[in-house]
């Protein structure tokens, strides 16, 4: 095959700013190409971008690679735009190339260097039109500012790799590294990537701790480090390119978000109002038999307490307008995978709703207050290793299968668009009496009555706070018709309804009024629940 492929280099993003005084540690960059990644910033069936580092005296960087398995007299070569890196630990260069005008669904060899210093020879293969299977990863973070532990990273990823060898790319969920400024979290995260971030491409999501700046994380800014380091399609909404983009495999569209609000949004403004233009236009235009999103933040989250109300408000309505199929998520540590939803309502079959998959840990870190939630038709709290997900895509079926690094199975959840092979969960049943959930928990009555919520006079919704302030860790003292709440620094005063305000008794009070203490309701009324969320 003698077409000449064109030569496009990725212009590469400058790496400036904010960063913290340079350490004179040394970066552990050499001569030799290492941190050798391959991302898409292109068509996938037609290019192949390829990203490595050198250290700063290594100016020049180059792609040779050719058809097959080897290098050979067919070799083509392609220059890399090269760039200094800088790091908390000094400056490296950083190559990046993408070859164009690739065949598709074809196996190609190559090597990157300066033309004396070689990397290993390994192989890519572009995308096809057919069926494909890809590989999801929670977050891969060690946990630990101080310990760039990424041992049970590699060993996940490995273990997934091994088990699903025709895997044509793979997605981490966000929190690749615990602090995205530290170049030493880096270093260890790309090690245990060797092997196979050089065979199968990164499409990587966007998490909080890669706007880190500092290891108490208190600073935060642009995610500069996985920017330069996985370059990624350049069509998201200005602002936010690279941290939000799309990309199409086969029959699949796929849509990456940004949902790091908090992090971001103090020094650059709202970020979620782009994005929903954008996603709302993207997924307008989309004819794949499958549409897939992904972000860091959990609409429907497993940890105790912790909700992303505002991710949730702009996001879910546009996705599950426009049918999104799966939406999957990091940031909980947690796997779950929700009942399909289409505005707060929960469904049997994912022709009528999406499903929100949260992919669980990759890598070191986990939690100890994940629980099940009202919306979840699966859950598991993966405490003794990594998790992973395979995605196998056959014509119009798409299977997710959920398995521990050791090859323990699950969850399998099939989408069948072209027969009945799909999974049925049955949705939950509409209670009698109305229940009260904080953050997806059913509470439990002062009386141990879960049913307690209800409706006053006036209309407005009142619930126990006892039994809310049981859930919240916070106190409640009663008396003269009203009940104060202490939630941490917070202290409200509340008008209860008229019950004996006697202590272990219910305290019902309007919702309304809990709004000072940032809590928020929303009623389903196909389950009855009544749901609070701070
Ligand atoms: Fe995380
Ligand atoms: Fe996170």
């Amino acid at each position: 095959m003698k077409k000449s492929g064109s030569l496009l280099a990725l212009a590469l993003i400058a790496l400036v700013a904010s960063l913290p005084a340079i350490a004179a540690a040394e970066t552990g960059a050499r001569a030799i190409p290492d941190h050798v990644a391959l991302t898409w910033a292109g068509d996938p069936k037609t290019t192949q971008t390829i990203t490595w580092r050198c250290s700063a005296d290594v100016k020049a960087g180059t792609v040779e690679y050719a058809i097959g398995t080897s290098l050979g007299a067919e070799t083509k070569k392609v220059s890399a735009k090269a760039a200094p890196y800088k790091s908390d630990l000094g400056v490296d260069s950083l190559f990046t190339a993408t070859l164009t005008g690739l065949k598709k669904d074809t196996v190609y060899a190559y090597r990157v260097g300066d033309g004396s210093s070689w990397s290993e020879t390994a192989t890519f293969r572009t995308a096809g039109s057919g069926d494909f299977e890809f590989l999801v990863f929670g977050d891969s973070q060690s946990g630990s500012a101080d310990k760039p532990v990424y041992d049970p990273w590699r060993a996940t990823l490995r273990a997934a790799f091994d088990a699903n060898k025709d895997a044509r790319f793979f997605v981490n969920m966000g929190d690749l590294v615990e602090i995205g400024y530290m170049q030493a979290h880096w270093n260890a995260w790309f090690d245990a990537a060797k092997g196979v971030i050089d065979r199968i491409p990164e499409m990587p999501v966007q998490g909080n701790h890669e706007t880190y700046v500092d290891g108490g994380e208190t600073v935060m800014d642009k995610p500069v480090s996985w920017l330069g380091q996985l370059p990624t399609p350049q069509n998201g909404p200005a602002g936010l390119k690279g941290q939000v983009y799309g990309y199409s495999v086969g029959n699949v569209d796929f849509f990456v978000l940004d949902s790091q609000e908090d992090e971001e949004s103090p020094k650059y403004g709202d970020i979620l109002a782009a994005q929903a233009a954008w996603l709302d236009k993207a997924l307008a235009a989309s004819t794949a038999d499958f549409k897939i999103a992904f972000f860091h933040k959990t609409p429907y989250y497993n940890k105790a307490a912790r909700a992303n109300e505002a991710v949730k408000a702009t996001f879910c309505p546009i996705l599950e307008k426009h049918h999104v199929d799966i939406v999957f998520n990091g940031h909980d540590h947690g796997l779950s995978r929700t009942y399909p939803v289409k505005g707060d309502s929960f469904f049997s079959d994912p022709k009528d709703g999406t499903v929100y998959y949260v992919t669980g840990r990759s890598g070191n870190k986990y939690y100890n207050d994940l629980t099940n939630k009202f919306w979840n038709a699966f859950f598991y709290d993966p405490q003794d290793q990594g998790v992973y997900l395979a995605v196998n895509v056959a014509g119009k079926k798409l299977t997710v299968t959920a398995r521990k690094a050791d090859g323990t199975v699950l969850d399998v959840y099939a989408i069948d668009k072209a027969g009945s092979g799909s999974t049925i969960t049955p949705a939950p049943a509409r209670f009698n009496a109305t229940r009260t959930a904080a953050f997806g928990n059913f509470l439990v009555g002062s009386a141990m009555n879960p049913s307690l919520a209800r409706k006053g006079a006036s209309g407005a919704w009142f619930c126990d706070l006892n039994a809310l302030a049981a859930y919240l860790g916070a106190t409640v003292t009663t008396g003269d018709g009203t009940a104060e709440i202490a939630l941490g620094k917070l202290v409200a005063r509340i008008p209860a309804e008229g019950l004996a305000l006697e202590s272990g008794k219910p305290a019902l009070v309007s919702v309304d009024a809990l709004k000072s203490l940032g809590i928020s309701a929303t009623y389903y009324p196909d389950l009855n629940v009544l749901s609070l969320v701070r």
